[in-house]
């Protein structure tokens, strides 16, 4: 694949660092913003991974990390959006301004400061834009639906200019700052061997590959679609996941 300049968004840890890593073996140049420097600092090898730092909700500051990156790698040709709220304050507001705030400030900063063209745009929503896991959160939830229709507008709007936009929705993935504490007790290992039709747990960098796929000419005709990428677990009716917890019940 033609070597690519990759805006990351939220790229210092988890799945968007996976996701840095993999586009930086594969040859790209990655930029990537978010609001603290991580350290240790997303490793390449080759040094094309290049870190800014800006907090979205600071429209001067995304901006001028815009211009910078820019002026100092050339144009984008694939921006992928990973950030999700996870301060102390008003959760509802947090996941708003993060997600959809963020979401839309750098898309249309990408595409009317910037002239961003024939490109590929991620955003990664989750399982939880249709599902419900009480855990997360209201404003988490609808955050992320919110963003799903975000991507289908985005398609038809920005589709004439050779723009793609696509979404990602993981279940539970493994990453480096959660794989051991999630695999110590065997519990989430058993538990997927139970309910997911794939039979375990999936990682970041499986979901970071649908993302390439998606940011690739290989989906040059895909647009505002989202991905399910959690082996098959929200495909199941939950009466039945139910009964396969208890032979017994009426229904099994
Ligand atoms: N983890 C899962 O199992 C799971 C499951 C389904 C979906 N997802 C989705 O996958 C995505 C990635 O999740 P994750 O758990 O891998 O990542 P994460 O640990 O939440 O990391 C988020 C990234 O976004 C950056 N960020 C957050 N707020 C920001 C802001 N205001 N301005 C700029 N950068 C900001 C963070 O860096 P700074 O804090 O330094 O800014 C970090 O690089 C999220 O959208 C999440 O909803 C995750």
């Amino acid at each position: 694949m033609t070597p690519q300049h990759a805006l990351l968004l939220g790229a210092t840890r988890g799945l968007g660092r996976a996701t840095a890593r993999l586009f930086a073996a594969d040859g790209h140049t990655v930029s990537v913003i978010a609001r603290r420097r991580p350290d240790p600092a997303p490793e390449d090898g080759g040094g094309s991974i290049r870190v800014w730092t800006a907090d979205l909700g600071n429209a001067a500051a995304l901006a001028k990390a815009l211009t910078e990156i820019h002026q100092e790698r050339g144009p984008v040709q694939s921006m992928v959006f990973f950030p999700r709220f996870r301060g102390d304050g008003d959760a509802w507001r947090g996941e708003f301004e993060t997600i959809l705030d963020g979401a839309r400030r750098v898309i249309e900063g990408l595409v009317n400061q910037h002239g961003f063209r024939d490109g590929s745009i991620v955003l990664v929503s989750s399982v939880n834009a249709r599902l419900i896991s009480p855990k997360l959160g209201l404003g988490y939830h609808v955050a992320k639906a919110a963003l799903n229709q975000m991507v289908r507008y985005y398609a038809v709007a920005l589709g004439p200019k050779g723009i793609r936009i696509n979404s990602v929705s993981p279940g539970t993935f493994l990453k480096d700052e959660t794989r051991a504490a999630l695999l110590a007790d065997g519990k989430l290992e058993r538990l997927s061997r139970e309910i997911v039709p794939l039979g375990r747990v999936g990682t970041a960098e499986e979901v970071a590959s649908v993302i390439r796929f998606l940011c690739s000419p290989d989906a040059s005709f895909v647009t505002g679609q989202d991905l399910v990428v959690d082996g098959g677990v929200s495909l199941q009716f939950q009466e039945a996941l139910a009964t396969a917890w208890d032979p017994g019940r009426p229904g099994n």
